[in-house]
């Protein structure tokens, strides 16, 4: 369970992320929509003790893993990156690089990887840790259609496996409908809406929230 009271995050004065009060049950997947600027990736690095909020608590899960926005190759092959904080994991690390197709790659430098490429390689130094709570900042940004797919699957079996709670940003509808549970959406740092995927899109409660599933739907 996670629970979230009065957070706040500020930065001269300005209020970026403002919200009263949440609670995420264990196990299941909360997606987090909302315009670029609206306080996602705020909200994920406070969780992920990240970021100090400037008012407000929360109580988390752990460990948790994190994955952030930019993600980047650290210095060796592909394999060392995804052993990276997991050194005896070798055999994981090989099933996870196969489940995301990354296995004939495993010798190269990650460095010369592709953005998608890099971005299902930084979920498999992920997927090689257990943890509690998964936050994924904008996932699948760079992915094409089947590496998004590649990349739900592994994250569904993961979730199945461990338990874990996971957290993910998204622009793509699409992300939030077939991953998650639950989907917020923010809206200047404040939570506007928040249901099932399928309700909020379908039925947005609010003007505010019509707009913007319209403008999803583009
Ligand atoms: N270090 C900082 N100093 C001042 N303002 C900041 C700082 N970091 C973030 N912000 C502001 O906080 C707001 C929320 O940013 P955040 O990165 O959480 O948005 P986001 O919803 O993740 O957007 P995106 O979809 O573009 O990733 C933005 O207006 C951003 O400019
Ligand atoms: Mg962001």
């Amino acid at each position: 369970m996670i629970e979230i009271d009065g957070l706040k995050k500020l930065y001269h004065e300005r209020t970026v992320l403002d919200v009263p009060s949440l609670r995420v049950q264990q196990g299941g997947t909360l997606a987090l929509a909302g315009a670029n600027g609206s306080g996602k990736t705020t909200l994920l690095r406070i969780l992920a003790g990240n970021l100090q909020q400037t008012e407000g608590s929360f109580c988390t899960a752990s460990p948790v893993l994190y994955l952030p926005q930019r993600t980047y190759a650290f210095r060796g092959t592909v394999l060392e990156n995804t052993l990276l904080g997991a050194k005896d994991q070798k055999e994981e690390a090989l099933r996870v690089l196969e489940e995301l197709e990354l296995i004939r790659l495993k010798d190269k430098k990650a460095s010369s990887l592709s953005g998608g490429e890099l971005q299902r390689l930084a979920f498999c130094r992920l997927l090689v840790r257990s943890c509690r709570l998964l936050l994924l900042d904008e996932p699948t940004s760079a992915c094409d259609a089947a590496g998004t797919k590649l990349l739900l699957e592994a994250l569904g079996r993961y979730r199945k496996k461990t338990g874990c709670t996971v957290i993910l940003s998204t622009h793509a509808p699409t992300v939030a409908l077939r991953a998650a549970q639950r989907l917020l959406i923010l809206n200047d740092g404040r939570i506007e809406a928040d249901g099932e995927p399928q309700t909020v899109l379908q039925s947005p409660g609010s003007p505010w929230t019509k707009q913007f599933v319209e403008g999803w739907k583009l």
